[in-house]
């Protein structure tokens, strides 16, 4: 049995697609199992860049089949342009399945995540990602399988929930609702194209896993955005965490054999919410800027700070991590010193454990050890041995203050800049 679910350690954007399509040359089947088009996954192969939201990055790979499984909410619309995209750029898709459980991210849950966001200011990617799953949860919620019903119990559905929608759209906001009519005809017109691509996604992975085949579970977002145990409420409205690849594919855990968090040799997050390393100064600007550190989906500027192992620890406990990939640690080439976070000092106390509380960590300060940097650039080295001794050092303090492995370290975004200490995939 090879099942591996592939988690973000940190607030996302990790490295996760880099790491997932790296890994994916080697299995059978990717699966994404929650978020939605708010994920956002830059690829780089040879000298093309290529950008997904919803797509597993396995795409790339010709003889990999890709899974987006009922735990994700699906923006139709979305997928279909990703599909287009790749067709015009020669790439074969046939390969994709879509869950046809998945909850479907309808044009007023864009609107309503954007006027609830005005409100709350969580800061969210604005893709309607938590009124789909409030919806799913509140039972309300339009399904793909729901779009292939008769045409008449369709429009029944879709009529009374758009009603519903405009009340609080027209009465609350004062903002123009939409015509129940043409939010049907699009989402028939969109559900008639991806047909070919629909299935019963969790028989198809659990099948796979029962036949040996490499299965590979590709989280999106990251574990303090998970809704339970992350820094909530800014939070996104899923579980991102290894646990979350369960009820978002529809397997049990016992078919799952590892579990392999990426971590970013330093700490981003996007969006509002408390950050204890966070750097505003120039050092937090170098990071952006040597990091690209730019949302794949927003464009928005990501927040930049220190290595932070309180969270890492923690990523390790919530998510039974077995080992980790280590991401961007070229970022760090041509630092002085580097600092990691190994606790917080909170009211005149150490604490060595992620707190529970939000008020609690807002008052988080953190507590360093520094490292000696390096100089060299790193970008080209395919072997640990030939890294610096002080990059080694560095990744051998994670490795001890975690206690989880490393099999990964990547020192560029393309896909041969990663050096393999152990096999993910034999
Ligand atoms: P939502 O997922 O659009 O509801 O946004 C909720 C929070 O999660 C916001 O702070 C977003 O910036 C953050 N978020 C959502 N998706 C990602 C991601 O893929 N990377 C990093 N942050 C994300």
């Amino acid at each position: 049995m090879s099942a591996t679910v592939l988690i973000g350690s940190q607030w996302g954007d990790e490295g996760k697609g880099k790491i997932t399509d790296f890994l994916a040359e080697k299995a059978d089947c990717v699966v994404r199992y929650q978020g939605g088009s708010n994920a956002g996954h830059t690829v780089e192969v040879a000298h093309e860049q290529f950008k997904l939201h919803l797509i597993p990055s396995g795409i790339l790979y010709p003889n990999t089949l890709c899974i987006i499984a009922n735990g994700v909410v699906v923006d139709m619309g979305k997928v279909i342009e990703e599909l287009e995209s790749l067709k015009a750029r020669g790439i074969d898709t046939s390969n994709l399945r879509l869950s046809l459980k998945a909850p479907v991210v309808m044009p007023y849950h864009k609107k309503i995540d954007e006027l609830e966001d005005q409100a709350s200011l969580i800061g969210t990617t604005k893709r309607g990602i938590g009124p789909a799953y409030a919806d799913k949860i509140n039972r309300i919620g339009v399904r793909i399988c729901d779009c292939l019903e008769e045409a008449s119990w369709l429009e029944k559905k879709v009529k009374k929930i758009v009603e519903y929608k405009n009340r609080i759209i027209e009465g609350i906001y004062q903002e123009e609702g939409f015509d129940y009519r043409l939010v049907l005809d699009q989402v028939l017109e969109q559900v008639n194209y991806l047909k070919p691509y629909l299935a019963d996604t969790s028989f198809l992975i659990y099948e796979a896993i029962k036949q040996g085949k490499k299965v590979l579970f590709e989280g999106a977002q990251g574990t303090l955005l998970d809704i339970d145990h992350g820094t909530y409420p800014y939070v996104t409205s899923s579980h991102p965490i290894s646990g979350g690849a369960c009820v978002g594919a529809g397997i049990g855990p016992t078919q799952i054999s590892r579990v392999l968090g990426v971590a970013k040799a330093y700490t981003t997050r996007v969006g509002e919410g408390p950050f204890p390393t966070e750097l505003n100064d120039e050092m937090g600007d170098l990071l952006r800027q040597r990091g690209a550190e730019f949302g794949t989906t927003t464009g928005r500027p990501r927040r930049c700070g220190w290595l932070d192992t309180v969270i890492l620890r923690y990523a390790t406990r919530v998510n039974g991590m077995t080992d980790m990939a280590i991401t961007k640690l070229d970022v760090l080439d041509g630092f002085e010193t580097l600092k990691i976070c190994v606790a917080y000092r909170y009211q005149g106390r150490l604490l060595y454990e992620f707190p529970e509380s939000l008020g609690v960590l807002e008052q988080c300060v953190p507590e360093y050890i520094e490292m000696p940097g390096w100089q060299e650039d790193i970008s080209g080295i395919k072997r640990l041995k030939d890294l610096p001794a002080n990059a080694r050092s560095y990744l051998r303090k994670i490795e001890e203050i975690t206690g989880v492995k490393q099999c990964l370290v990547a020192v560029g975004a393309k896909r041969d800049q990663t050096i393999v200490k152990c096999e993910i995939f034999d």
